[in-house]
């Protein structure tokens, strides 16, 4: 069956990158149509929404999408730049992305953190005396992508009937003198549902890609409800996985332990919030935004992503000269996710040599500021780039 894929672009470098995504997946020999879909800060400008009802549409008919970046900008921008017609008419500006991920509830959010032998921005180490470490780093992180801290729950100035539910809790005596005006609460709520299905998700993947462990980072010494349900659900889950260990770790620890053993964590599991910072985290160790790749997975729905922005100061460059590794390897999920394993491996494969080989980089991978001089200075374009990884598919 030949699928159709809805092309969401978006902002600035989204509509370098997406475009080149789609041309490794064609030189792979993946069959399909792609349909393009609206998203991002123009529509927000010219229609009041950043994610028009065609694009969810789109999605829910589909089933599958690839997603490049938005901008997005803090609200008096975002007032001052709507249409003159549209405004003062009640528009609010919401993200479209976490829009996107409510709306489908993609409530699965995976983030492999894999180094590429050769990537001159792999993170190394002092091994003992003078000796240099690379830890290869093969961390796939599982963020719960709905709920938690992100869910929006959150007041500065709580209503009376919020603080007089909270005042049954004997730990807000501490508060007691705080007059409300004064009084911002944001919460952490998690349903088991939720946590069983992350936790699953993270096992299956485990158990599916061969790693060892699963861990789940959290806090339960401290945040003892929600960190608790999600560490005592892995526990029932894990024991339907033999061969994979259940591990936890307290995210502050896992912060420190970043640089010390990276490379002995396989899979991760963790609430919005905690699973946000941990993969910036392994990812900075990978390589950064040009290689950070990402899976929003719902029942019905997907949309595969790069983890960066729109890059706004780079988006008027021509050529461009950022790094499309990042959405390719989002391209590189979805053809995982659809079964097309094989296709999946060859362009990882040819992302592989291409990095190993070294002699295409994009300018961070030569650490260079960003700007046209970067070609006089030896940096591939964004298209040479995808280019390199096309002829090594050959
Ligand atoms: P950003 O990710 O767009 O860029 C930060 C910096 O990282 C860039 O200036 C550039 O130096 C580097 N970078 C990003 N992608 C790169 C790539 N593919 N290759 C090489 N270098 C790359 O984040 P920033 O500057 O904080 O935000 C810019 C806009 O993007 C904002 O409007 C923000 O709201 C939006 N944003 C959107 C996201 C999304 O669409 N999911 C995620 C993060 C930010
Ligand atoms: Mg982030």
């Amino acid at each position: 069956m030949k699928r159709t894929i809805v092309a969401m672009p978006g902002d600035g470098i989204g509509k370098v990158v997406l475009p080149e995504s789609i041309r490794v997946l064609e030189a792979a020999g993946f069959e399909a149509d792609y349909v393009h879909a609206d998203i991002g800060w123009e529509f927000w400008c010219s229609e009041g929404n950043a994610l028009p009802q065609r694009t969810i549409d789109l999605l829910a008919k589909h089933k599958i999408g690839l997603f490049g970046a938005i901008t997005s900008k803090p609200k008096d921008a975002a007032d001052k730049e709507l249409s003159p017609a549209l405004q003062n008419k009640g528009y609010v500006y919401f993200s479209p992305i976490v829009s996107m991920r409510q709306h489908f509830d993609l409530d699965i959010c995976i983030r492999p953190c894999i180094s590429f032998t050769g990537n001159p921005l792999n993170f190394v180490r002092k091994g003992s005396g003078s000796s240099i470490e690379e830890p290869i780093v093969n961390t796939v992180v599982f963020r719960q992508n709905t709920e938690g801290l992100y869910a929006g729950v959150e007041w500065t100035n709580p209503p009376q009937a919020v603080r007089e539910a909270l005042e049954t809790h004997p730990k807000m005596k501490a508060f007691k003198h705080v007059e409300s005006k004064d009084m911002a609460i944001s919460t952490r709520i998690m349903s088991r549902n939720a946590c069983r299905r992350i936790i699953r998700a993270a096992f299956d993947y485990a158990k599916q890609f061969g790693y060892t462990n699963v861990t789940v980072c959290e806090k339960p010494n401290v945040l003892r409800e929600t960190s608790g349900m999600m560490f005592s659900e892995a526990k029932i889950i894990a024991k339907e996985y033999p061969g994979i260990s259940l591990w936890d770790t307290n995210i502050d620890a896992q912060m420190m332990w970043l640089t010390k053993n990276p490379e002995d964590y396989g899979v991760i599991v963790a609430e919005n919030m905690f699973g946000d910072i941990i993969s910036d985290g392994f990812a900075g160790l990978i390589g950064g935004l040009g290689f950070a790749c990402s899976a929003n997975i719902g029942k019905d729905v997907a949309v595969f992503e790069p983890t960066h922005g729109s890059a706004p100061k780079y988006e008027k460059l021509n050529p461009s000269i950022v790094n499309p590794i990042a959405m390719i390897m989002s391209a590189v999920m979805m053809l995982e996710h659809l079964g097309e394993k094989e296709k999946a491996g060859k362009i990882k494969k040819a992302i592989a040599d291409v990095v190993l080989e070294g002699k295409v980089k994009t300018y961070d991978m030569m650490k260079l500021k960003g700007g046209p001089d970067v070609f006089a200075k030896g940096a591939c374009t964004s298209q040479q780039m995808t280019d390199a990884i096309i002829a090594k598919l050959k």
